[in-house]
């Protein structure tokens, strides 16, 4: 379909910025008329920067330049958008989107937020793994659009295959998720908080006869001693079990979504199927963007390890397969290897060895464990929305 006007909302953050600079590597802003920029803040501003320049030029077939900031609460001007594309947090879209929708809207909003996701009038959007159902409801006249949490889509886009041949009866999953998805004020307070660590153990790291013992004494105290950030806990040289609200029944929110936002992305909404079992236990450490996943899966038959590593590798173009050895995990299957790109990895594949299950020779058993890692602002959230976006203008 043709999109004459998109409009971009919280386009500065973090999310927002990576989606950016994805649309501009991919050439989107030739597939669409005119980007208009809004602000929450500064409307009425001249565009800034770079972003000018998309403003003045749009893409193909752009209409007039834009060269001011629209207002973000403006609903007459958002309405004139064919599409809104948002990464300005649940807050915005619980303040406009049912005033938008209310007044007759009839544009596509794309979403980051968590806010819509699990209503039935949105669908979650993560095309390498459910584009039928995205189209299913673009047949259906649905028009919002959300990406998912972070977590349960890099975990979906990793074990892609499993999910396509309805082969996980459930999964336990760990996780080690990184700053990021705490936003921007979060990441930076990590990297204080590391460099506030090593001021306090510096004088005795560069005297080699040091105790250890004291360099140990003076950077936990340091841990002890950081004050109340963002974060509201240290979290360098130390991690965070908890991510999230707490709802009361021993779940953070972020586990919660694990379980359902896995099963409506596959489609258990409102079809038959029942979804895998999903259990999460979310903690966060102390890496800047990458999230990184331990599974535990039972599967619902038994299959040799080698079918089960092709069913994985060949689910789509990102995800590869590790062999499960260690210079190829500690090379490649880390956060420092993996941020900055679209890669999936998976390794760290064995068959549980316990009693009925599995075999020194990686034999019989269905019970298995992988590991993966992924960049939380890439696939765990620019990238579905983009594409989201081009699946419009494709439709
Ligand atoms: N909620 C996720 C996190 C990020 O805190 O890591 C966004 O999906």
């Amino acid at each position: 379909m043709k999109l004459n006007q998109v409009g971009f909302v919280g386009w500065r953050g973090m999310v927002g910025s990576v989606l950016l600079q994805r649309m501009r590597a991919e050439g989107d802003f030739a597939a669409f008329g005119q980007p208009v920029f809004f602000s929450t803040s500064q409307a009425g501003q001249p565009v800034p920067g770079p972003v000018a320049e998309l403003a003045a030029q749009g893409g193909a077939g752009s209409a007039s330049p834009a060269p001011t900031l629209r207002d973000a609460r403006d609903l007459g001007a958002l309405g004139e958008m064919d599409a809104v594309i948002t990464c300005q947090g649940g807050d915005y879209t619980e303040s406009v989107h049912a005033d938008l929708r209310a007044r007759g809207w009839r544009g596509y909003w794309i979403d980051a937020a968590s806010t819509l996701r699990l209503r039935d009038h949105a669908t979650i959007a993560l095309d390498p793994v459910n584009l039928g159902l995205i189209e299913r409801g673009l047949g259906e006249g649905k028009r919002d659009f959300v990406g998912g949490n972070c977590t349960v889509s890099l975990m979906l886009m990793a074990l892609h295959g499993l999910f396509a041949e309805d082969l996980i009866e459930w999964l336990s999953v760990s996780t080690y998720q990184a700053i990021s998805g705490g936003g921007a004020r979060q990441m930076r307070e990590l990297l204080s908080q590391m460099g506030a660590l090593h001021r306090a153990a510096e004088p005795l790291l560069d005297d080699p006869a040091s105790s250890i013992l004291d360099i140990d004494r003076r950077a936990g105290e340091a841990v002890g001693a950081l004050p109340d950030g963002p974060i509201g806990f240290p979290l360098a040289g130390s991690l965070l079990p908890w991510i999230d609200r707490d709802l009361d029944d021993g779940v953070s929110r972020e586990e919660a979504k694990g379980a359902l936002e896995t099963a409506k992305i596959l489609g258990g909404n409102g079809s038959n199927k029942v979804p895998p079992q999903v259990f999460s236990t979310c903690v966060r450490i102390g890496v800047l963007r990458c999230h990184s996943q331990a599974f535990t899966i039972k599967l619902k038959r038994d299959l040799p390890l080698e079918e089960i590593g092709g069913i994985i590798d060949g689910a789509n173009e990102w995800v590869t397969l590790v062999d499960n050895n260690r210079e190829g995990s500690l090379r490649r299957l880390t956060p420092a290897a993996v941020t900055g790109t679209l890669d999936i990895p998976v390794g760290r594949l064995r068959k549980l060895q316990f009693d009925g299950n599995g075999s020194e020779n990686g034999g019989g058993g269905s019970v298995i464990s992988a590991f993966t890692v992924g960049d939380q602002l890439l696939w765990g959230a620019a990238e579905p929305i983009r594409r989201m976006l081009r699946i419009l203008t494709r439709h």
